[in-house]
């Protein structure tokens, strides 16, 4: 069994869909989780993530953070790590925006940066910071964690969606690069890139894209938020210190090729 007991974790963009999932996942596994979101310490306490994870018997609080606002991002990171130490970052938050090279305005393709990247790069410097001050690579074990939600949209094109495949694959290269430059000071930086997952951001695909989307999977099915979450969880464990530098698919096998035969 996986225990993160006595962790704490911070999950960006964590009130719904797979940052929902993954707060829930890593606090079942005893790490204390913050929920960071636009939207989470707004919610209903009869439906927030924190409020769902306290009421399992277990550790959370959410703070109100948007990590396009690099100050903020310190803030918070700071705040977080003064009070309990940082363990774990998940770099979940993001935004989906649909459109050709043809049809992106300047501000669409801003703002996929804004949130995707800059959010992922603000909330990685300042938890590697945070993570090296509280002593991360003594004792010779990675202690600092971080996992970085990209997509298979990162490693291939993806018709339709210029700014956020191109977006997808900084947060890609960005996880590669941090991984060298931070495995031999006791931080773990990996990926995991989902597929099609069944949350609110794809509920832009209609009934025959969707059907479409399954029949190129090999698996044939798009994933539950859970699936990705327990991802992360190994990622974000003792079991994954030997894995440095990993973008790993979760994505019922779509980027290893479609399959002829259509069910
Ligand atoms: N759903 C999929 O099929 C899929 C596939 C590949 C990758 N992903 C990636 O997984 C991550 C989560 O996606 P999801 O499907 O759960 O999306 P979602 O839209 O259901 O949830 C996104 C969450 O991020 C938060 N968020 C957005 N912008 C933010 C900001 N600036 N600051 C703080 N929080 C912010 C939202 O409030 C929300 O809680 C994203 O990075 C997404 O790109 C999703």
């Amino acid at each position: 069994m996986i225990t993160l007991s006595g962790r704490t974790a911070l999950v960006t963009g964590g009130s719904r869909g797979i940052g929902r999932a993954t707060a829930l996942v890593l606090a079942e596994a005893g790490a204390r989780v913050v929920i960071a979101d636009r939207t989470d310490c707004f919610a209903d306490p009869d439906t927030a993530t924190w409020a769902e994870i306290v009421r399992r018997g277990g550790q959370a609080e959410s703070r109100y953070l948007d990590v396009s606002d690099s100050a903020a991002v310190d803030t918070l990171l700071a705040d977080v790590s003064t009070g309990h130490g940082l363990d774990i970052l998940v770099n979940n938050a993001g935004i989906l925006q649909s459109g050709e090279i043809a049809e992106t305005s300047d501000e669409t393709w801003r703002e996929q940066f804004r949130v995707n990247v800059d959010g992922t790069f603000y909330c990685m410097r300042a938890a590697v910071r945070a993570m090296l001050a509280g002593g991360a690579g003594t004792g010779g074990k990675p202690r600092g964690k971080i996992v970085n939600i990209s997509s298979i949209s990162g490693l291939r094109g993806n018709p339709g969606f210029a700014a956020y495949c191109a977006a997808k694959a900084a947060v890609v290269n960005l996880t590669r690069q941090a991984a060298i430059d931070y495995s031999p000071r006791g931080i773990n930086i990996n990926s995991v890139a989902p597929g099609f997952v069944e949350t609110d951001m794809t509920a832009l695909y209609d009934a025959p894209t969707r059907e479409a989307l399954e029949g190129q999977t090999p698996n044939g099915r798009w994933a539950d938020p859970r699936q990705i979450a327990e991802a992360v969880l190994f990622l974000a464990s003792d079991l994954s210190d030997h894995v440095v530098g990993d973008i790993l698919a979760v994505d019922g096998g779509w980027l290893i090729g479609t399959p002829v035969v259509t069910r």
